[in-house]
């Protein structure tokens, strides 16, 4: 038995392609055995090495980020969202509701302890202020209504690539900042630019009319003029974060840039494939701001059992009492207390298109301008200087640049690269591998049947049977013998031929 696996064991050292086992098995005497022995465990060790540091690299999940920037015919424009520093206008609304408003809405959110606010809304008696009904039943409506209006009486001239547009074109939202207007909103036809540079994009011509202003001098905005924000089309706007302030009696330039980012999921990047699909309940897209909004929307909803009119959601909205007593301070107490995106279980996403702007400012308007104004809107130039605000919206370069990121080390690179170090230091391949299986397998049938044989030729004595399997035997190993007669095949030989011999006897 030991000997029929000798020869395989031999022949297979002879024919696999890792050769440091044929330079061991031929081997002329025992140095040189033991020389390539040793040439081959260390041959092995610095592979094994290799590989495991192969391994470690690909498990790092290292990426890069590739910039390409690509020169467009057209592009598509971004959302403008535009919103008032004013809240409410003083016309239309009783100083009664604007008292309550200051008193309800605006002076709890500056102590910013939920235990200060509950005290300071008992202590007041809300009843005694006699705010019109509609307030109460309908906050959103009342603030749709007497917030800022973006009408023919306020867009005093808009263009969108020198064609006349309409406060028809802009479609009306909720933000922090009350009733906000976005032009381009429509996420599957958005409009493109074509040639580049001011006048070739959105061009506005706006009053802010500083004398509807009721914002309170102590607790709410104190500035005058607009605040705008470029945005995709699938993303809420947020002004209060990433909007860009224009003031009036200034022409504001904002040439945009437009930016797509693709990242690879984890754990490569830090975006969740899953995510990309549907994973809102109000938006059909997944943006990192919606997810955000309707997290926050969600905490309010549980805790205060409505919803904010600034956030998505299908519960009743909350009256400035209910954000007042439970929804500003639970929002407050949770971004104090956790990280946002980790609490609310938000990711970038694999992939999207941000825009951000590069403001600059001219005075506004010329002498000659405002003689001009003067006669055809008839706004006196005192008044253009603290009201009307000219916000151009455009490309000034009609090209989109991409960041994406890939895997530093892909699964294809690992195995080139592990493929790389076994082939060089050892001659392994694929194939070598099914060489050895080959080998295991005619090494384990061989010790089946060899098994198999000595239980039948002991009772039975079946000389040919065995004689056969003998001289099958035998010829393999004449075999070897002929093809590289060395000292070692010949000993392994002798025995078998013995064998042979004794059978035939039987
Ligand atoms: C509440 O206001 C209405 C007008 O809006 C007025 O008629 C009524 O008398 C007021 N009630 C009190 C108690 O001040
Ligand atoms: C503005 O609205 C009008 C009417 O709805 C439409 O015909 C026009 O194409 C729109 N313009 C832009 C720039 O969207
Ligand atoms: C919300 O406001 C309504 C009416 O003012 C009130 O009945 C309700 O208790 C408030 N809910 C919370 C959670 O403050
Ligand atoms: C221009 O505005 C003034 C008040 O600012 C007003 O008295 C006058 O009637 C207006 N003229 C026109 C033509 O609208």
């Amino acid at each position: 038995m030991g000997d029929k696996q000798d020869s395989l064991d031999h022949e297979f050292a002879n024919y696999t392609t890792c050769h440091g086992a044929s330079r061991i098995a031929n081997a002329k005497n025992r140095p040189h055995m033991a020389l390539w022995t040793l040439i081959f465990l260390a041959a092995f060790g610095l592979c094994t090495w290799q590989i495991v540091d192969r391994f470690q690299n690909y498990f790092a999940y290292r990426t890069g980020t590739e910039i390409n920037v690509q020169l467009e015919s057209e592009l598509d424009f971004p959302a403008v969202t535009i919103c008032n520093f004013n809240r409410i206008r003083a016309s239309g609304v009783t100083q009664r509701d604007l008292t309550y408003l200051w008193t309800a809405m605006y002076a709890p959110v500056m102590m910013g302890n939920p235990e200060a606010v509950q005290a300071y809304v008992n202590s007041v008696d809300w009843d005694a202020f006699n705010v019109s009904t509609e307030l109460l039943e309908d906050f959103p409506g009342y603030v749709r209504r007497n917030g800022f209006v973006l009408n023919e009486d306020t867009l005093a001239q808009c263009t969108w690539r020198g064609v006349e547009c309409t406060a028809q074109n802009f479609t009306h939202v909720f933000t922090e900042y009350g009733n906000c207007w976005t032009f381009n909103s429509d996420k599957n036809s958005p409009l493109k630019q074509t040639s580049p540079g001011a006048g070739n994009g959105l061009k506005l011509i706006m009053d802010v009319q500083t004398e509807e202003y009721t914002e309170d001098p102590l607790l709410g905005n104190l500035e005058y003029g607009l605040i705008f924000q470029v945005h995709d089309q699938h993303e809420p706007p947020r002004p209060e974060l990433v909007g860009t302030a224009v003031a009036p009696g200034s022409h504001t330039y904002a040439s945009t840039f437009q930016t797509h980012v693709k990242n690879q999921p984890t754990p490569w990047g830090q975006c969740d494939q899953n995510k990309g699909r549907n994973h809102l309940k109000y938006y059909d897209k997944y943006t990192l701001p919606g997810c955000l909004l309707e997290c926050r929307a969600e905490l309010v909803a549980s805790v205060c059992k409505c919803t904010p009119m600034y956030y998505p959601g299908d519960m009743d909205y909350c009256t400035p009492l209910n954000l007042t007593a439970c929804g500003i301070p639970t929002l407050a107490t949770f971004l104090k207390e956790n990280n946002e995106f980790d609490a609310c279980g938000c990711t970038v996403p694999c992939e999207y298109t941000s825009y951000s702007s590069q403001v600059s400012y001219a005075g506004y308007p010329s002498d000659r301008a405002a003689r001009f104004y003067e006669t055809t809107f008839n706004y006196s130039s005192g008044y253009m200087s603290k009201n009307v605000v000219l916000l151009d919206v455009y490309y000034h370069e009609l090209r989109s640049t991409t960041y994406e990121q890939f895997k530093a080390v892909d699964e294809s690179g690992l195995i080139s690269d592990v493929g790389g170090q076994v082939g060089f230091f050892i001659g392994v391949s694929v194939i070598t591998l099914f060489e050895f299986l080959e080998y295991l397998i005619m090494k384990f049938s061989a010790f089946f049947l060899f098994s198999r044989k000595s239980s039948i030729t002991k009772p039975n004595k079946d000389g040919l049977k065995v004689n056969n399997a003998v001289v099958f035997e035998n010829t393999a190993a004449e075999y070897a013998e002929k093809k590289e007669s060395t000292e070692l095949s010949t000993i392994q030989t002798k025995p078998n031929g013995e064998k042979a011999a004794t059978l035939e006897m039987t």
